[in-house]
């Protein structure tokens, strides 16, 4: 299909290299990236394509097949489009890779994804990951794994203008099959633990409440920021860099100085960097019992420490469990977006009629069901 798409736009297919990069759902830690904590994604199997052929023309040609729109641009026009939001991605992974290498020679490219956007699923790390791995391997500018994760980050915080952490364009570039990556944000070490739900008869499912509320972007850094001020404050008597060096000391103390709702903010990043620990050593102890309560746990301290849900959220989790799931949270930034539920393989139909059919009684529209397997992360097809 992508082929045909290439040969339309640009007349032919020959010399094309297409790579791909995977969506993400987190399992746990969430909302602790950016206080340097612990996260533990897994890589899915939807995807963002990435195209290339150079095209010695003195200019870039960008075909989204999600758009249906091609886009010309050169090196002098290299900067923020409001108005074709889906080009800055690319833009800011050149412009990164520029800041890394000089200029790279002119190409023309085709985009496509398959993870549906705005669903909490992190289209655009993808996005950024497969370009940056792309055109990295394309050109051979030899930047290493890590720093392709790195610069896609910067070019989503500093050229797209959303401040998120590393977790995504991380999971995107290191993912791998029937696998969770547990990531060190500070370090930037990582493990990969075997995670095979197929031996549990479990799936991954998520549901996508189908809701970005408009309040998103700016709830996302209002919490950091909220994280910096208590940060500030905790410095001042305290001898850490980050939230993430809490100890069980240092963090009573800060229970009993900090201001409403700073207080609330760090006890759910201490927690959950904690419950992240917990659920890697249990995974290896191979004792799923407890991975449930894990995860439960993380809703309600996101829901009323750290406060990123929202009612369709808290609702999915609910019914989630009700109709018998194994485990359920939300996943992502929050404020909307989608819940991650482990469902046994034989209750799969009938669980997601239910969600399906309760979750349209209440709101008045059906949300969006994935049924997801743990994929590997960024490679050329
Ligand atoms: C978004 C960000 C991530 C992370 C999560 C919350 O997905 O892109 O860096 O902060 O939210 O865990």
């Amino acid at each position: 299909m992508l082929n045909e798409t290439i040969k339309r736009i640009f007349g032919h297919i020959e010399g094309f290299r297409i790579f791909r990069a995977p969506g993400r759902v987190n399992l746990i830690g969430e909302h602790t990236d950016y206080h340097y904590g612990f996260v533990l994604p897994v890589s899915i199997d939807r995807y963002f394509y990435f195209c290339i052929k150079e095209n010695n023309l003195n200019k870039f040609r960008i075909y989204s097949d999600n758009f249906k729109e091609l886009y010309e641009f050169d090196f002098n026009s290299l900067k923020y489009n409001p108005e074709k939001l889906w080009i800055n991605y690319l833009k800011g992974v050149i412009n990164e890779i520029i800041k890394l290498k000089g200029k790279i020679p002119y190409f023309d490219a085709l985009i496509y994804g398959d993870i549906p956007m705005g669903s909490g699923l992190s289209s655009s790390a993808a996005y950024e990951v497969a370009v940056a791995f792309g055109m990295n391997t394309y050109f051979n500018l030899g930047i290493d794994k890590k720093e392709i994760a790195k610069l896609s980050q910067r070019a989503e915080n500093n050229f797209v203008g959303a401040p998120c952490g590393i977790m995504d364009q991380f999971i995107a570039t290191f993912g791998k099959e029937n696998t969770a990556l547990f990531i060190d944000t500070l370090t930037l070490d990582f493990e990969n633990v075997p995670f095979d739900l197929n031996k549990r008869n479990l799936k991954l499912v998520v549901v996508d409440t189908k809701i970005k509320h408009s309040i998103a972007g700016e709830g996302y850094s209002t919490r950091r920021r909220e994280g910096e001020e208590a940060l500030k404050i905790l410095r001042k008597y305290l001898p850490i860099n980050s939230l993430r060096d809490l100890n069980d000391e240092t963090f009573k103390i800060s229970q009993e100085f900090l201001p409403s709702p700073l207080k609330e903010r760090v006890a759910h990043v201490y927690n959950e960097n904690k419950r992240v620990v917990d659920f890697v050593n249990d995974i290896k102890r191979d004792n799923w019992e407890s991975l449930p309560k894990y995860m439960l746990d993380s809703h309600l301290s996101l829901k009323y420490l750290y406060e990123v849900t929202c009612e369709e959220l808290d609702f999915l989790v609910e019914k989630a469990l009700e109709y018998g799931a194994f485990a359920s949270r939300m996943t992502g930034g929050g404020f909307g977006g989608s819940t991650v539920n482990l469902v046994h393989q034989d209750t799969l139909d009938k669980w997601s009629d239910n969600i399906s059919k309760s979750y349209r009684e209440k709101f008045g529209f059906d949300p969006g069901i994935l049924l997801l397997n743990i994929s590997d992360g960024v490679r050329e097809i």
